[in-house]
């Protein structure tokens, strides 16, 4: 079944034409992205878009000098957008705030002069920890605008987890908050940050914001209350936008990678700033009266490109909210949607397949029609869900954009535009400046309808740069499988059929997606194995009708221990401590022994195969 968008969409749509402006932009990258930077403003003008003389390690906008706050607020206050609203937050108890472009800066600058005085320096990295209020957002613009980077640490992370982000960014200030609402409950993160920072020797400073109000721990000389800060006279005034160069590192985010150390993300100032832009603009047809919903938490990807930067620099209004999607009922989007008069709204296909579960009526209760455009992103979303949300959600009006794309990428790479024919499941097509291919593993393109890897055939400017301090890692992970053909290797498979469109099928790494979250099994089994009664441990990803994936552990135990489902219980436990309540595993089996290679690498399609009563195939190689 192909869905086609009425003409409606189509007459106005900002994109209105796919094949001849596709071709046309990968023809000549260059060309075509210089003609995109133009939509920013730059402080001095490139000399040269891209520089490819060292792969992997690709520069753009050489000697360009930006700031993406410059093009995300500064720039608005001189025009009709200095009065819009940035900014409409809804917290879970249902308390409100609105933020207009000028009162954005307000907040962003005096939390910008804070920084500042706290001694925090260009180049800095500053770590991140919060609920999602608005001070997380004024946290990373503040940190942008002075020039130093964030790094964001999902607020579902424990405190191990923490702190080894700290660790590796080396910051010496950490901005957390007491606590945040989550169903109803305070989550104490203040106690988290309190227990990191014991293991954090860089950490010099903590500012907290308060929103729970609940009794916390202040450290003397170490935690200060951002309101005390906020009253200072060190706080007022205006702050000054740094003049950055395009490279310069705006942020990494870490992510999870094959092996069980964090991997830092390092995205630029220019680049990025173009492509997320570019890509929400032209993705998902953004137009001055829209309302723009985006229900990822800042703390990923997802939040930093299209919560954050990209709609600021498209001087969109965005909502965001604090809490879970069925809190206290399942209507609680919906309710949004109608309450906010949101126009276009992106989420994912775990939060889809939960919010389809509670039925029909609750979404029928509200009035939808604002809504022009809807969007999927984090897992392959499968056909009942894309239908559901294109039926019930969208009432057939709405085309359903499904973004292929990671926290490497910095934006979309595959998806539709509004004007696409959609098959539903499908990411469709490249967008303009990508040329993807499926191909095998010597490079060979597979023929339609057959699965093979998914890959980036030329650089793109909002590509990661590399990871933080490990130059080598980020040259292995994506870049040695072609290394002969300079390839990006996304980690996906994939496959394409006979009109080109293309269909993600899973990881094929040892990344798994649980609801949408990105895990690294090493990461997982590292926590698994740090419980004592645990010797060895195996993780694999199996089917689960809500969360996609779901997290399937196998344990040898240690001389002495013995299997029962309190010990279960207990090593849960550890790796909610460990890791936090994502990295849970579903169900923990007790195993004497593991399929290994001779080598000793655990085998866990072998695993996978028996727990779905399939044929493991070749074992030729299993230690025996
Ligand atoms: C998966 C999230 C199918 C994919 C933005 C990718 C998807 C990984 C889709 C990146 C989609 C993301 N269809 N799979 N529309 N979007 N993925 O870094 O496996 O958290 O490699 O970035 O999510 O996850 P990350």
């Amino acid at each position: 079944m192909i869905y086609y968008p009425s003409d409606d969409i189509i007459a106005n749509a900002n994109v209105k034409e796919y094949e001849n402006t596709y071709q046309e932009s990968i023809a000549d990258i260059q060309k075509f992205w210089a003609k995109q930077a133009e939509s920013l403003e730059w402080f001095k003008k490139w000399d040269k878009v891209l520089d490819d003389s060292n792969h992997p390690y690709y520069k753009w906008f050489i000697n360009g000098k930006i700031n993406i706050i410059h093009n995300a607020i500064d720039r608005h206050l001189t025009t009709e957008k200095r009065n819009k609203l940035a900014y409409i937050w809804e917290g879970e108890p249902g308390d409100i705030r609105y933020f207009s472009y000028y009162e954005l800066n307000k907040e962003v600058s005096s939390f910008g002069n804070i920084l500042k005085a706290m001694g925090v320096r260009k180049g800095d990295i500053v770590t991140i920890y919060m609920p999602q209020i608005p001070e997380l957002i004024f946290a990373m613009l503040a940190c942008a605008k002075i020039g130093a980077a964030h790094s964001v640490v999902y607020a579902g992370f424990s405190s191990t987890a923490l702190a080894d982000r700290i660790a590796d960014a080396e910051s010496k200030l950490l901005i957390t908050a007491d606590g945040g609402y989550r169903r109803g409950k305070v989550v104490d993160l203040k106690g988290i940050a309190d227990e990191a920072m014991q293991k954090s020797p860089t950490i010099e400073r903590c500012i907290v914001v308060q929103r729970t109000g609940h009794d916390i721990n202040m450290e003397a000389e170490r935690d200060f209350w951002y309101h005390d800060l906020k009253a200072l006279p060190i706080a007022d005034g205006p702050c000054k936008t740094e003049v950055m160069d395009s490279e310069d590192m705006l942020f990494i985010l870490y992510t999870s990678g094959t092996t069980g150390r964090p991997k830092g993300v390092k995205h630029t100032h220019g680049g990025y700033a173009l492509y997320t832009s570019f890509v929400h603009k032209t993705v998902f047809d953004i137009k001055d009266t829209d309302r723009w919903w985006c229900l990822a938490d800042p703390g990923w990807i997802t939040g930093h490109s299209f919560i954050v930067y990209a709609p600021l620099i498209n001087g969109t209004t965005t909502i965001l909210y604090e809490g879970a999607p069925n809190y206290p009922y399942p209507n609680r989007v919906w309710k949004m949607v109608e309450k906010y008069g949101v126009n276009i709204l992106y989420t994912s296909p775990t939060a889809i397949r939960g919010l389809m579960r509670f039925g029909d009526s609750w979404v029928n209760r509200h009035d939808l029609s604002t809504l022009r455009l809807l969007g999927t992103v984090g897992e392959p979303i499968n056909p009942a869900a894309w239908e559901w949300y294109y039926r019930c959600v969208g009432k057939e009006r709405c085309p359903i954009m499904d973004t292929w794309w990671q926290t490497e990428t910095g934006g979309f790479m595959i998806s539709p535009y509004p004007i696409t024919p959609l098959k539903p499941g499908s990411a469709t097509k490249p967008l303009f400046g990508i040329e993807a291919d499926v191909v095998d593993e010597k490079g060979n393109p597979v023929p339609p309808g057959e699965e093979g890897i998914l890959v980036i055939k030329k650089p793109w400017p909002g590509m990661a740069r590399t990871i933080y301090k490990d130059d080598e890692r980020y040259k292995r992970e994506y870049w040695s499988a072609y290394e002969k053909q300079k390839w990006y290797r996304a980690g996906d498979s994939a496959r394409k059929d006979e009109d080109g469109y293309f269909w993600i099928i899973a990881r094929i790494d040892d990344v798994i997606k649980v609801s949408g979250y990105r895990l690294g099994t090493a990461e997982v089994e590292s926590a698994l194995v740090s419980h004592p009664a645990v010797a060895e441990a195996a993780v694999i990803a199996l089917p689960h009708d809500v969360k996609g994936n779901a997290i399937h552990a196998y344990c040898i135990l240690t001389e002495g221990a013995n299997p029962s489902p309190a010990l279960e219980k207990e090593i849960k436990e550890h790796v909610r401590h460990e890791m936090g309540p994502i990295a849970v595993p579903e169900q923990i089996e007790f195993v004497t022994t593991l399929p290994k290679t001779r080598s000793g690498k655990i085998m866990r399609r072998v695993l996978k195969a028996k727990a779905l009563g399939q044929d493991p195939g070749d074992l030729s190689t299993i230690e025996t």
